[in-house]
């Protein structure tokens, strides 16, 4: 890979115009323009959630994964598949609304199946009760992916496989980041899934402004939520 010819401060005021963004139309033609840029970007920006999951994961299922479906919901451009690749699994679906990051995706070689489609406002286009694993990745916030995805990630879970999600705890964030977490509590109450990890991490990735921390660092915290989906379960609203 090239060096990055930005700075941090040039990363810091595209991502603040990514978290900005409302129509989804606009987010994802935003991503279209920075593939080529995104990895080396999220890289000054110290954005470590596609390890933090993926190892996440990893520790809940240590057995049989070089056998394991997984599914890899707004996947950019593959680093939540590359590595889990790192980690023992090896068949992957993925599904993201960016033609050009799906680009870049598919050129990694590591998805068996790639999908473009907009998540979050119609049912995910795939079967239920599919995969042993379905991830989202740094795209559960305002502007990205909505919290009405939740059941479908549920829904296309075989019973006892596991969903992985994060979201920021950044200021801009605290909003969706409460109404994310009703939607998992409400479907835990019916009891659709089972608490594994929920884990908040402080040094998430950096800050984008200084408004956006609470305290006085540069990075903002996320969170990690892992649940297991009870055997026998459906979604009913
Ligand atoms: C910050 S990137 C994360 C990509 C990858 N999971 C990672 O961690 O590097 C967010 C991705 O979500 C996709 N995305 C955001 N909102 C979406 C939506 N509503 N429908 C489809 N894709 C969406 C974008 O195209 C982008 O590839």
């Amino acid at each position: 890979m090239a060096d990055n010819p930005r700075t941090l401060a040039d990363v810091q005021r595209t991502v603040l115009a990514v978290h900005k963004m409302s129509a989804i139309k606009c987010t994802l033609s935003f991503y279209d323009t920075w593939y080529e840029l995104y990895e080396q970007d999220v890289k000054l920006l110290d954005y470590r959630a596609p390890l933090l999951a993926s190892m996440s994961l990893a520790d809940v299922m240590p057995e049989d994964r070089d056998q394991a479906l997984i599914l890899d919901v707004a996947c950019g451009t593959g680093l939540v598949a590359m590595q889990l690749q790192k980690l023992g699994f090896c068949n992957f679906h993925g599904l993201d609304g960016s033609e050009r990051m799906l680009q870049l995706a598919e050129s990694k070689s590591v998805y068996q199946t790639l999908q473009k489609c907009i998540i979050g406002t119609e049912s995910l286009p795939l079967s239920s009760d599919t995969y042993d694993a379905v991830l989202i990745v740094g795209a559960l916030s305002e502007g990205q992916v909505p919290c009405t995805v939740v059941p479908e990630l549920h829904r296309v879970t075989k019973p006892g496989g596991f969903v992985c999600m994060t979201t920021r705890i950044n200021v801009s964030n605290q909003l969706y980041k409460s109404q994310l977490q009703a939607v998992i509590e409400k479907m835990e109450q019916k009891g659709l899934w089972v608490k594994v990890i929920v884990q908040e991490i402080e040094q998430w990735e950096k800050a984008t402004s200084v408004h956006e921390t609470e305290q006085d660092s540069t990075y903002i915290p996320g969170v990690i939520y892992i649940y297991q989906k009870s055997k026998g379960s459906e979604f009913k609203k």
